[in-house]
């Protein structure tokens, strides 16, 4: 069957700042160009209604005005824009990004189901309009998002993100070559923000130098990203980390991989996103080290991607 309004969206990591900005301190995400989400959309000539097709899951989503499914939110807002009465559709979606370990995974397919129906329904939004919606979706999924995953993920370029403020996009001086390393050890983003809720709930006064600390290291990272200074940022990124192992926000697995991507040449490397699990981002300066870092990883037994963020000053 014809592919109508094919759409994708791409996946996501956190270099610093990741919970810090739940609580409105700076933080830098970066796209994943290569790791996509897809959607697209197969007329409906047996079924009623409009409804999703998650291919990889196997299953299928009823979209109904009551629904509160991540799909349903993006998909109702762009129907009520549309105003046509019956509509017969169904949108297929599948996914490289790997669900559940800090890559964007949710905000990327709600990213590309919203691309694709607004093609097919001939609705244009602005990219403001679209991390809003977006930001909605991951409402449902995460409980209180900062909004750092929308936000990257619809501008897909590297950004400085503050919670309730429009994304900085950052200019690198120089390429970033960046590795993640699976630890494949899952964890719930919702459950470890509301794990630190509650620590900061018992020591406010700690956590406050805690995210002040994480705030400081991001704006001198965003200088750093710059001014080309990769080797400062790596230094930064392993501060954050030491924090965020302080935070109990660590794992065995995820020390094991940063410690191997350190080995084989990382001018840094932390855990990104939620922790508890998940993932490992490394950084280097050259193609030659990346390929390191990654073959280093892999060989220990983890799956590893690998981005680049390109130069634009
Ligand atoms: O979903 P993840 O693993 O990318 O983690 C999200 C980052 C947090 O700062 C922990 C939460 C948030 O909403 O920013």
């Amino acid at each position: 069957m014809m592919k109508i309004a094919e759409q994708s969206a791409c996946g996501k990591s956190i270099l610093l700042g990741e919970h810090a900005v739940v609580y409105g301190q700076p933080a830098i995400a970066v796209p994943m160009e290569d790791i996509r989400a897809y959607a697209w959309i197969e007329e409906n000539n047996d079924k009623e209604g409009v409804r999703v097709e998650a291919i990889d899951l196997d299953e299928e989503i009823i979209i109904e005005d009551e629904n509160k499914h991540q799909f349903a939110i993006v998909i109702n807002d762009l129907i009520k824009k549309n105003k046509t009465e019956k509509l017969n559709f169904t949108v297929k979606l599948t996914s490289e990004i790997p669900q559940s370990v800090g890559m964007g995974s949710s905000a990327a397919t709600s990213a590309a189901v919203c691309r694709c129906v607004a093609k097919y329904l001939g609705i244009s939004l602005s990219q403001e309009e679209e991390s809003e919606l977006v930001f909605r979706a991951e409402e449902v999924v995460h409980g209180t998002p900062s909004g750092i995953d929308n936000n990257v993920i619809v501008y897909e370029k590297p950004i400085l993100f503050v919670k309730g403020e429009a994304p900085k996009i950052l200019h690198s001086k120089k390429d970033l070559y960046i590795v993640i390393g699976q630890s494949g050890v899952e964890s719930s983003t919702m459950e470890m923000v509301k794990n630190i809720r509650k620590l900061v709930k018992e020591n406010p006064n700690e956590f406050e130098i805690k995210f002040d600390k994480i705030g400081k290291l991001v704006e001198e990272s965003e200088k750093n990203i710059e001014n080309g200074r990769v080797d400062k940022i790596g230094v930064l990124m392993n501060e954050n980390q030491e924090i965020l192992r302080e935070m109990q926000l660590s794992h065995p697995e995820l020390e094991t991989i940063i410690e191997i991507a350190k080995r084989a040449g990382a001018l840094g490397a932390k855990l990104t996103g939620k922790g508890g699990g998940g993932n490992v981002v490394a950084i280097s300066d050259k193609v030659e080290t990346q390929k390191l870092i990654a073959n280093s990883i892999e060989g220990a037994g983890y799956r590893v991607c690998k981005t680049k963020v390109g130069a634009t000053l």
